[in-house]
């Protein structure tokens, strides 16, 4: 594969998902071998102090690299944490051989660019049980697990969520943290902009995070959101680094299989950022950790939010070692 070919995957692996829209990742390519790093200096000191949510967020990078390569017509080969005196290093990836792509894999890979987190009110219609058995399968491919909540578990989920949103209000610096990945700046390329904030959820029953906590556009809209949301959660049999990547892998796999589906999803993380709100959705003897609550449904168009440029995440070996750096670019 050229190295232009290899740039445009990199770059398709851009459009994952990140916690605030931080893309909290690096890449570096070396011959035909992509390196993709985290980067620790994008991480939410407040909201994710682990960085879990980080380790989420380049997992749903690497699920998109190794569908742009399947549809560039390579069999990926991924190694994750492959250095353990290299703990950034989350995963080496190498094209692998040549194969033609098959239509679910062309049609999953479309999804990439389609794909946007909706935070609208979404229509009173049922998910079809064929569309949940395919999610739920997404996630099982990943090594995840996703399970649908039923009606009580769901109100649960959403009193869980509003007390968790309570808490982290509460937390030294959420605000400001909150701030500096809202503020609206000219030609900023990361952060979540006021278009895709959605409007208040006017009988508060759905734990929506509110991006408008403090560069709210005046005159903000309040809409009543769906009744009976469909609510999933997304869990990880163990809980260490190697699982939040497993978790962001199934996390965009299950988000691509939603939006082919044309579902319209919402990644919801307020109730596993605090400790104590995620244990009661974790099933430590069952093994499942919960990683991610997710709400999916049928809605209008959302919005695309902006990437930083590929030169700006991306170096390859000639260059860091021109820069004197032999270790993460
Ligand atoms: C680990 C993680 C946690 C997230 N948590 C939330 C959340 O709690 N609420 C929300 O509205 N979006 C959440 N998102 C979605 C991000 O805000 C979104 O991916 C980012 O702003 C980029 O926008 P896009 O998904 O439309 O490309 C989360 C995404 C990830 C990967």
């Amino acid at each position: 594969m050229d190295s232009p070919e290899l740039v445009r995957c990199i770059e398709t692996a851009t459009l994952a998902p990140s916690l605030h829209n931080s893309q909290p990742w690096r890449f570096r390519l070396t011959g035909e071998e992509i390196e993709v790093y985290a980067d620790h200096d994008r991480q939410l000191d407040v909201l994710d102090p682990d960085g879990r949510e980080l380790l989420v967020s380049v997992g749903a990078a690497v699920f998109t690299l190794r569908l742009a390569l399947r549809r560039a017509g390579r069999i990926p080969q991924l190694a994750v944490l492959p250095d353990p005196g290299r703990p950034d290093l989350v995963a080496v990836i190498r094209p692998g051989s040549a194969a033609q792509p098959s239509a679910a894999v062309l049609e999953l890979a479309d999804a990439i660019e389609r794909r946007h987190t909706n935070r609208q009110p979404f229509l009173p219609k049922v998910v079809p049980a064929d569309a949940i058995e395919e999610l739920r399968a997404a996630a099982g491919h990943e090594g995840a697990a996703l399970t649908i909540a039923g009606a009580a578990s769901r109100t649960v989920i959403a009193g869980l969520g509003r007390e968790a949103e309570r808490r982290l209000r509460a937390r030294d610096g959420y605000r400001a943290e909150m701030g500096r990945w809202t503020r609206p700046v000219a030609h900023r390329r990361d952060g979540v902009p006021s278009a895709a904030y959605g409007p208040w959820d006017a009988l508060e029953r759905l734990p929506m995070r509110d991006f408008g906590l403090v560069h709210a556009p005046r005159q903000r809209r309040s809409e009543v959101f769906e009744k009976w949301p469909t609510i999933a959660v997304l869990t990880t049999g163990a809980d260490g680094p190697a699982d939040w990547i497993r978790a962001g892998q199934a996390l965009q796999r299950v988000l691509l299989v939603a939006t082919r589906r044309h579902l319209a999803t919402t990644p919801i993380s307020q109730p596993v950022e605090i400790p104590g709100i995620r244990e009661v959705l974790t099933d430590r003897r069952a093994g499942r950790f919960a990683q991610m609550v997710i709400r999916l449904g049928y809605g209008p168009p959302a919005p695309a939010t902006p990437r930083r440029p590929i030169a700006e995440v991306l170096s390859d070996r000639a260059a860091s070692h021109r820069a004197g750096n032999g270790g993460t670019p």
